[in-house]
């Protein structure tokens, strides 16, 4: 079979198409013993499931041997068994790196960090003295204030406590780690959904593993989550694109059909069809391919992104992706709560999280993806796109004093191809808060832009993964690290990072996000802090040789995050409560904090996180901008649509 047969034979399976037997694949790694895995799309409308043969689609490049078979009974106490001796293993691994880590972590860090990358922009100094971490901007946090204990100290018990937590999390499927649960809150009888593994939330997680050099964890997550990429997902009989990937799933241990003396486990994903609200989540599939590139870069292990399934895995995600529609912006349109703020804040149509995180994607995506003739029309599309989408974010969603001193004196009513106020905004949407708001040095990328508005938010997200992923150029990332600084108070005080700023209120609030209770202001998505959101942080920083940013937020996350017990969120303008439902031992609070750490202590890991400007896409755009501002619309109408 030639490999576009291979390749089109796999497609019709993942759609559902071919019904066959999903069975689990055998790594040396994984158990001895056979099982029956099932996925279960339908089980709450409890049709049939279908089965998919992963023979079927698996890689002849594989060598794992796959078997398929029904697992008795008394063979599940053997695999609880086996669960509880890996996880003791694993346990030993922790206490020895616990104790071989850390030191006075905050400089070695940031000495590392210069090493690293080289002292490109006259490197800040930083002090770190008598529990007071000093950096040159005069702006000095007291360390120690919570906790007696000397920062060296506390910064490896809390270290160790994440690790410990982190592994405390995973989530077995057939002997094998797949993932890692929400959050594991004793406290907590209402999990909601909480107990599922999260795409988004596992991100986070996995790449703790894959600085640690747990590689298995990961890679059994890609693995898995393709096997659920939009099989036959519906809402009420309507089939949305195939390529999405599920915004959750859980495994179940179910009775085995025909026969009640034993039992099967299977995956059960859930695409917001089951989801609060039913929101539709966009950036699973986005997070998905960054992570497997993430997995290459560091585990050397490029025959996950190398299997053909995987390759069809990525190309299903681009074509939905790319997927012609009636938008005229090249950024991605989608409905409200399609991201981390999963629920109705008014971010429904050109969300700049989703935007950052699509431009990574395709990057990282077109890293990946094998050169073949069947590919070149996708291939081409993306690079269209990069070079559009990173035009439209760099031109219409930047904001500094300056542009908003611009915006501040637009005409409207402009009808024509050379309009300065394209999008038709009126200068009153320039609100008070943000002309107070505004530093001299600094700016940032706005929340979204349509006909006539400009969401002004600053979504923090959005903001640090367009430094990490290059979709900002160099001069806006340094713009928005200065920014985070002028503006520590609001975005870090107590606890990092606040998710937005400000927030809706009053009117706003009951028309924007429907009286939402759990939205309050200062709570939640609505201005609540995301201790998560460090990770990101740390490693923005950390590629604009900055560390000493994310060092400084990652020392007041320290004082208190362990015990407060790791909470998802902080309630509050200074972030000083837990949040008022925030979950306990939230998984990604725990890992986001772990990885700023281990990539404050090891710089050098993050060049695998990030994505280095491209320089063809610089090119293309500076074709694009002189031509247009020299000859007008003529050139520009032909090569691009920005
Ligand atoms: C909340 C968050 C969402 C996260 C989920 C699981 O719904 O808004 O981003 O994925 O919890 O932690």
């Amino acid at each position: 079979m030639n490999m576009e047969i291979l390749e089109a034979a796999s497609l019709l399976v993942m759609s559902g198409t071919i019904p066959g037997h999903y069975c689990c694949p055998l790594s040396p790694n994984t158990l001895p013993f056979l099982s029956p895995l099932k996925i279960n799309r339908n089980g709450r409308r409890k049709r049939a499931p279908l089965y998919l043969r992963a023979s079927s689609n698996s890689d002849t490049r594989q060598n794992f041997p796959r078997l398929c078979g029904t697992l008795p009974a008394y063979h599940r106490s053997q695999f609880v068994t086996t669960q509880c001796q890996r996880i003791e293993k694993i346990a030993e691994i922790t206490n020895e790196d616990g104790n071989g880590t850390n030191g006075t972590w905050v400089k070695d860090a940031v000495s590392k960090a210069s090493q690293v990358l080289g002292d490109v922009n006259g490197q800040k100094a930083i002090g770190f003295e008598n529990g007071v971490i000093e950096s040159s901007d005069d702006k000095s946090t007291p360390v120690g204030a919570a906790n007696s204990a000397s920062p060296k100290k506390r910064g490896n018990s809390v270290e160790d406590e994440a690790w410990r937590l982190l592994q405390e999390s995973m989530v077995f499927y057939c002997g094998s780690p797949v993932g890692t649960i929400a959050a594991k809150d004793p406290s907590d009888s209402n999990v909601l959904n909480y107990d599922q593994v999260f795409i988004r939330d596992f991100i986070p997680s996995g790449i703790a593993f894959l600085l640690k050099g747990e590689y298995d964890i990961v890679r059994n997550f890609i693995l898995h989550t393709l096997q659920l990429q939009s099989w036959e997902k519906t809402m009420d009989c309507h089939s949305p694109g195939q390529g999405l990937m599920p915004a959750s799933f859980k495994v179940r241990t179910v009775p085995l059909d025909g026969d009640d003396s034993a039992t099967e486990e299977v995956l059960d994903p859930d695409f917001g069809e089951a989801a609060i609200g039913r929101v539709a989540p966009v950036d699973s599939g986005l997070w998905w391919i960054i992570l497997l590139r993430a997995y290459g870069k560091c585990s050397g292990d490029l025959s996950v992104q190398e299997r053909i399934d995987v390759q069809t895995g990525i190309k299903m995600i681009l074509k939905l992706c790319l997927a012609d529609g009636f938008d005229m912006f090249p950024t991605l349109l989608v409905t409200d709560g399609s991201c981390m703020i999963d629920r109705r804040m008014g971010i429904h149509g050109h969300p700049l999280e989703i935007q950052a995180l699509f431009y990574s994607a395709l990057l990282c995506a077109r890293e990946m993806l094998a050169p073949e003739d069947g590919s070149a029309d996708l291939i081409r599309a993306l690079n269209n796109r990069l070079i559009a989408l990173s035009f439209h974010i760099r031109e219409y969603y930047w904001v500094d004093m300056q542009k908003l001193n611009e915006i501040y004196r637009y005409k409207t009513e402009e009808y024509s191809y050379d309009a300065v106020n394209k999008f038709n905004i009126y200068p009153d949407q320039v609100s008070p808060w943000l002309v107070e708001w505004m530093p001299c040095k600094g700016g940032y990328l706005i929340g979204n832009l349509q006909p006539a508005h400009m969401d002004f938010r600053f979504f923090s997200l959005g903001n640090l993964w367009s430094i990490v992923s290059s979709l900002a150029t160099t001069h806006q990332s340094h713009a928005i690290l200065d920014l985070i600084e002028a503006k520590w108070s609001d975005l870090v005080a107590d606890m990092p990072f606040k998710i937005c700023y400000p927030t809706l209120e009053g009117q706003e609030w009951r028309i924007i996000t429907g009286s939402d209770p759990k939205n309050t202001p200062w709570s939640y998505h609505n201005g609540g802090s995301w201790p998560t959101l460090l990770w990101q942080l740390a490693v923005a920083c950390i590629k604009m040789n900055r560390p000493e940013i994310a060092a400084k937020a990652v020392e007041v996350a320290e004082k208190r995050i362990a015990t407060d017990r790791w909470p998802e969120y902080y309630d509050s303008k200074r972030a000083r409560f837990i949040g008022k439902q925030a979950r306990l031992y939230q998984t990604w609070s725990i890992a986001g904090f772990l990885v700023a750490k281990l990539l404050l202590e090891k710089p050098e890991a993050a060049k695998n996180l990030w994505n280095e400007e491209d320089a063809e896409i610089v090119n293309a755009l500076n074709i694009m901008v002189e031509p247009r501002r020299k000859r007008g619309r003529k050139v520009l109408k032909k090569t691009y649509i920005v």
